[in-house]
């Protein structure tokens, strides 16, 4: 299989951690459904910040306060721009995607929902688009149901209409798989709830750094991102939201930057975005995340696409030819990610053997225990591209795997 023409060399040396070796090897890092590494225009623009402008933002008449501000500022318009939202005030800064969801299952949907409202998820869903929603049926005596998936880990749309009617209030749905890769049809999931006057809130936590993404072509009402699986710093997300929906919602967390005027006689709160952002935030990784997504968006993101996606399914067909194996979700619409299974080796056993070969694989349940449930596996191997990873990585794969055969047998 010959891999698209990709500048691949131009872009591992971009990323310093790439020269470093693990247990004497080359690096081959393919964990990065758990997170990215990070090039070094992010690494500089973050050491930038806290050398030249360090400041608080929105607080200070001074230099560095306006200096940082600005490139707060325009960090969120970078965002607009990466997921074509209308206004960048839509765009809201968290600290991660399940900030996000929280932030929508406890202003959006607790005020709204009563019992016998119902939720939907897909069981594919990471416990972080479960749990939440859990928490509100709670609160509420609304239920969550889960719509099932099929044996090639696609969501059953048969089933998703079937169980589509009045009394569905929200659907969160995953737009690609953490665990199996899978990539949902999102913008008809989304125009199916709101058939039935659900509103929709997609967790793009993978799709992020594999797939361009239109919200308002998938008019989903709420989108979320986790940024540091975008090649941005740990502890930034974004949430997406329809204007009119964000500016319904009370606030999430209360706290300085998110009010207009405070009083013991009663507090009124800013508009959006800043009622959503209480507290200082966080502005390196906020402006070092503006810098990741020029650079994601510099590369191309169908170009980006294809290129990982031919890594993993050369990787499948070099896994499965090994025999023994079985790779776990076959969709026909699928990102870079490899999810598989060995009959003698645990993940665990098979995550070990690799780092003893420089190979950085998950292993356990993804945080998708009913997915694990779904499939009678309590774990699966997985194997996670980006951007810097190329056929070298693919090859340490499987020459790990086939040491992991010969010492399990
Ligand atoms: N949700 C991340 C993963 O899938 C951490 O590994």
């Amino acid at each position: 299989m010959k891999i698209a023409a990709f500048p691949i060399q131009t872009v591992q040396d971009q990323f310093p951690i790439l020269d470093r070796t693990v247990r004497g090897r080359r690096l081959a890092y393919l964990d990065n459904a758990a997170t990215s590494q990070k090039p070094i225009r992010v690494l500089e623009k973050v050491d930038h910040f806290y050398r030249n402008y360090n400041a608080n933002i929105h607080r200070g008449v001074h230099t560095l306060s306006q200096e940082a501000t600005k490139e707060y500022d325009d960090a969120r318009e970078t965002v607009r721009e990466f997921l074509n939202a209308g206004e960048a005030r839509q765009c809201i800064f968290t600290k991660g995607c399940t900030e996000g969801i929280n932030l929508v299952a406890q202003a959006y949907a607790r005020p709204r929902l009563k019992a016998g409202d119902e939720i939907l998820v897909s069981t594919m869903e990471h416990h972080s688009n479960i749990v939440p929603w859990q928490i509100v049926a709670e609160q509420t005596g609304a239920t969550v149901r889960p719509i099932p998936i099929t044996e090639d880990g696609e969501i059953d749309l048969d089933a998703y209409q079937a169980m589509l009617s009045e009394r569905v209030k929200v659907v969160a749905i995953v737009h690609v798989s953490n665990s199996i890769g899978t990539i949902n049809p999102v913008k008809s999931m989304v125009a199916m709830a709101h058939a039935v006057g659900a509103i929709a809130m997609v967790d793009g936590a993978q799709a992020g750094p594999h797939l361009p993404i239109d919200v308002q072509d998938v008019d989903a009402d709420f989108y979320t991102l986790s940024c540091h699986k975008i090649y941005a710093p740990t502890g930034v997300g974004v949430l997406y939201g329809k204007t009119d929906l964000l500016q319904s919602m009370p606030p999430y967390h209360g706290g300085g930057d998110m009010i207009r005027t405070v009083s013991f006689s009663g507090t009124t709160y800013a508009d959006i975005p800043s009622r959503f952002e209480a507290g200082t935030p966080n502005v390196a990784g906020v402006i070092g995340l503006g810098e990741a997504l020029k650079f994601l968006m510099g590369l191309g993101r169908s170009r980006v696409f294809e290129y990982e996606n031919k890594l993993a399914r050369l990787a499948e067909v070099k896994l499965t030819e090994l025999g023994g194996i079985r790779i776990v979700g076959n969709s026909k619409e699928k990102a870079g990610i490899v999810s598989f299974v060995m009959e003698r080796a645990h993940p665990h056993d098979i995550g070990s053997v690799l780092d003893s070969y420089g190979v950085a694989i998950r292993a356990g349940h993804h945080c998708c225990m009913p997915l694990m449930e779904r499939f009678n596996i309590p774990a699966t191997a997985r194997a996670s591209f980006a951007v810097y990873n190329d056929e070298h990585d693919v090859d340490a794969l499987v020459q790990g795997i086939r040491a992991t055969k010969e010492i399990f047998g």
